[in-house]
């Protein structure tokens, strides 16, 4: 699939509908940074802006990436109705395939970046994990398995990766990075017909030495 390919897949996506997820942060990304004072975050393939709004509402300075315009403008929308200060996030609509960071971070936050188009997934978390200054976290959060209403098209088109596969994937170097947490974490979950479901979520939290 080409660049456009998969900006059209995931456009499209988006614009079937009027909100796609719940605008709510994610979980793991609230209790990594909870005790933490701000500083400047990465956040890959942002979606609608969920993470990216809460982390500049608690003082982040983000940049927020998404190779889907409509998300972005719709996340972009949300934020100019909350109380956020000027510039507290730069909205980048990009291909994470080709685009490189232009700084560097105390938090690199990767939640569900899934993509059934071509996406070399570890290539772009490596080169995100190399702009994370020292002291600061590479967040990974993944599904372990297809919530039950994406059950028929996930299954057997897409791999979820397990625990160690995540962690074998990163290659990253062990003597540079410790890991803070690597589990799977149950949460309750709301699907696109209002459906409840607990799903199992993977959580990677990488600290750089
Ligand atoms: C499953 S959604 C997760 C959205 C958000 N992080 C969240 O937790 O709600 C995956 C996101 O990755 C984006 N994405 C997929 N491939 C991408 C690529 N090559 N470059 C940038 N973003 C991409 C999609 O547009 C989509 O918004």
């Amino acid at each position: 699939m080409t660049e456009q390919d998969a900006a059209a897949f995931w456009d499209h996506r988006y614009s079937e509908r009027d909100q796609i997820w719940s605008g709510r942060p994610n979980d793991a990304l609230v209790a990594t940074v909870s005790d933490r004072p701000p500083g400047r975050a990465l956040d890959l393939g942002c979606g609608e802006g969920g993470d990216a709004l809460w982390l500049a509402e608690h003082g982040w300075q983000v940049t927020a990436v998404d190779i889907a315009p409509t998300a972005v403008v719709r996340a972009k929308a949300a934020g100019a109705t909350r109380d956020l200060a000027d510039g507290r996030i730069a909205w980048v609509i990009a291909d994470l395939r080709s685009w490189e960071p232009p700084g560097v971070y105390e938090l690199v936050s990767a939640c569900f970046l899934h993509s059934p188009i071509d996406f070399p997934r570890f290539a772009v978390l490596r080169r995100a994990a190399s702009t994370v200054v020292p002291g600061g976290h590479l967040l990974i959060v993944g599904h372990a398995d297809a919530p039950p209403w994406a059950m028929a098209h996930a299954h057997g088109r897409h791999h979820f990766l397990s625990l160690a596969e995540e962690l074998a994937g990163l290659q990253l170097d062990a003597t540079e990075w410790d890991t803070v947490a690597s589990e799977v974490r149950r949460r309750g979950a709301t699907g696109p017909s209002g459906e409840h479901a607990t799903l199992d979520d993977t959580v990677v939290l990488l600290r750089r030495r």
